[in-house]
C-alpha cells in the first residue's frame, strides 16, 4: 500500500499531538527504499555524505552538484518520507541570492520536499528570505558540522549558561525567521528540553536527549557501516559493515575453492547445439 507524502504540516501536528518524530539519512536509491519502506517520517540527504559516503575527512568540501546527485537518487526511492535536502557549506553563506537559488535547485533538480542549513541568530535573514521564496526551510543548531574548526571540533555545545541562553536565542530567531522545525545536535539534554518547550516547532534532536520532539540518525552510524569513529550519541542497531565484510570473504574463498558458482548459478544450452559445439 502506498501511502501518501508526509507533509510539514504533519510534522507540526506530530508535536501538537505528543507524537515523536523521526528522521534518517540516506544518500542512494535502496536506502531511500528501504528508510521509506520502515515508515521513517522524514529523510535528511545530509551532507554528511561527504564523510560516510565520500570518504572526505569532514562535510566542508561537498559540493552542490554531489549533493543533487544524491537527493535525486533517494527521491527516486522514497516516494513517502518527506525528503530534506542538505545545502552544502558556502552555498548560503554568501549572499541572500545565492541561498535562494542553491535552495531553489535543491527543489527543482534534486526533488527535495524542503531543505536544511546551519546556523542560528546569524541566519535568520537568510532563512526568512528562502522561506519567503517559497522554500521551506529546517534550521541546525549546537554542533554544525560546517564550522567544526570554529567550535573547536566534534565536541558537545551549550554546555555553560551562556552558551546555552544563545542556543535558545539561536532556536528562536529561526522560528521567527519562518524555519518550520530546528535540528539540535550534541547540545546537553536540559538544554534541548529548554529549547522544545520554548518554540512552537518540532525539534529534531541528535545527541541532544530525550525530550526533543523527534530524533535523527546518520544511517550508516546506526547500522553498523561507518566506524571511522563513533559518536557517544549513536546507538548501533546493526553491524552490517561486519555482515558485509563477512559476506565478501566468503565468496573469495568460494570462488578460490571452486564452490561458486554452482551449477544453478549457470545457464545451459541445448544438447544437440552442446553436441555441435563438441564436435567443433
Ligand atoms: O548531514 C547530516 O547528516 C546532518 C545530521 C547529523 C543532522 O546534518
Amino acid at each position: 500500500m502506498t501511502r501518501s507524502k508526509v507533509t510539514i504540516l504533519e510534522i507540526q501536528n506530530k508535536k501538537e499531538n505528543g507524537q515523536k518524530i523521526t528522521m534518517l539519512t540516506a544518500y542512494d536509491y535502496p536506502t531511500a527504499l528501504l528508510v521509506d519502506r520502515a515508515g521513517i517520517d522524514m529523510i535528511l540527504v545530509g551532507d554528511s555524505l561527504a564523510m560516510v559516503v565520500l570518504g572526505l575527512e569532514t562535510t566542508v568540501p561537498v559540493t552542490m552538484e554531489e549533493m543533487i546527485h544524491h537527493i535525486r537518487a533517494v527521491t527516486r526511492g522514497a516516494k513517502r518520507a518527506h525528503i530534506v535536502g542538505d545545502l552544502p557549506f558556502l552555498s548560503y553563506q554568501t549572499s541572500i541570492e545565492e541561498a535562494i537559488r542553491n535552495a531553489g535547485r535543491l527543489l527543482k533538480e534534486g526533488g527535495a520536499d524542503s531543505v536544511k542549513l546551519e546556523g542560528g541568530v546569524e541566519m535568520a535573514e537568510v532563512v526568512h528570505a528562502v522561506v519567503k521564496a517559497g522554500i521551506p526551510v529546517m534550521g541546525h543548531i549546537g554542533l554544525t558540522p560546517q564550522t567544526l574548526s570554529k567550535l573547536g571540533g566534534f565536541k558537545a555545545q551549550g554546555r555553560d549558561a551562556e552558551a546555552a541562553k544563545r542556543l535558545i536565542e539561536d532556536a528562536e530567531a529561526l522560528q521567527d525567521a519562518g524555519a518550520y522545525s530546528i535540528v539540535l545536535e550534541a547540545i546537553p539534554t536540559p538544554v534541548a528540553k529548554r529549547i522544545t518547550e520554548s518554540v512552537r516547532i518540532p525539534t529534531i534532536g541528535i545527541g541532544a536527549g530525550p525530550h526533543c520532539d523527534g530524533q535523527v540518525l546518520v544511517t550508516h552510524d546506526l547500522v553498523g557501516l561507518f566506524d571511522r569513529f563513533v559518536p557517544r550519541f549513536v546507538k548501533q542497531y546493526a553491524q552490517l559493515g561486519k555482515a558485509m565484510v563477512e559476506a565478501f570473504e566468503t565468496f573469495r574463498r568460494e570462488v578460490e575453492e571452486g564452490i561458486f558458482p554452482g551449477p544453478e548459478h549457470g545457464f545451459s544450452m541445448k544438447p544437440e547445439e552442446e553436441a555441435k559445439l563438441e564436435a567443433d
